[in-house]
């Protein structure tokens, strides 16, 4: 097998890993789900689907530590490249919704708890929740988008 082809298949094997494969699905239901309370609140002042919402965000953070933390062994150290520097948005921003996630879920659990009926969140969280789960879709898209076509570059090089 040539070297190119034993790099292509290498990498097609990381777009199958079980761990980012997770990563994908719990982050569309986060996304799905976090789009569906924010339009819900707007227009009927209710927040459907947040145990779920809660219950996959916290297998997310799971999911998303032990995919970061391979992907980093991996690819470091870091360089000044399109690529890297995405790559640390996104993992900038998934930190940040994932840790005003957990915060929001505390709220909603200890209010669930004490049944004093509506959740009250406090608003700055819930705005930088909302903010940071924006973007981490913006630049993890970005991210993939600057990998792909890093590679698109390096085959045509190859040819
Ligand atoms: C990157 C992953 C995540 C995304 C994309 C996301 C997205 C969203 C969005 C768009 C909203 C609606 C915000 C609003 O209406 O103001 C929301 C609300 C909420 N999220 Fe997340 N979320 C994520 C992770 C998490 C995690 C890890 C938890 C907890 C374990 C969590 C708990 C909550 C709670 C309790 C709410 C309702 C409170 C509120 O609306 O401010 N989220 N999420
Ligand atoms: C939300 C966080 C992240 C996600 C979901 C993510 C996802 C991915 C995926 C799916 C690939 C293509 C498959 C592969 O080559 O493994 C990739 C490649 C890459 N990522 Fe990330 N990444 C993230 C964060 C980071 C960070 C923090 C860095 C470094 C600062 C980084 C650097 C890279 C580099 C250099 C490549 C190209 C590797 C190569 O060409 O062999 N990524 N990333």
């Amino acid at each position: 097998m040539t070297d190119r082809a034993a790099l292509a298949r290498s990498r097609a094997r990381r777009w199958r890993a079980p761990a980012l494969l997770a990563v994908w699905a719990l982050l569309a239901v986060e996304a799905v789900g976090g789009l569906v309370i924010f339009a819900a609140r707007l227009a009927f002042g209710t927040t459907p689907g947040e145990t779920l919402h809660v219950i996959a965000g916290l297998a997310l953070t799971v999911a998303y530590v032990v995919y970061q933390w391979r992907h980093w062994l991996r690819v470091r150290p870091f360089l000044p490249r399109l690529d890297y520097a995405l790559g640390l948005f996104s993992a900038s921003f998934m930190a940040l919704s994932l840790l005003t996630g957990l915060a929001l879920g505390v709220v909603w659990w200890r209010d669930r708890a004490s049944g004093t009926g509506a959740v009250r969140y406090p608003t700055v969280l819930s705005a930088t929740h909302l903010i940071g789960s924006m973007l981490v879709l913006t630049f993890i898209g970005a991210h993939i988008g600057a990998v792909l076509l890093r590679t698109r570059k390096l085959n045509r090089k190859g040819t």
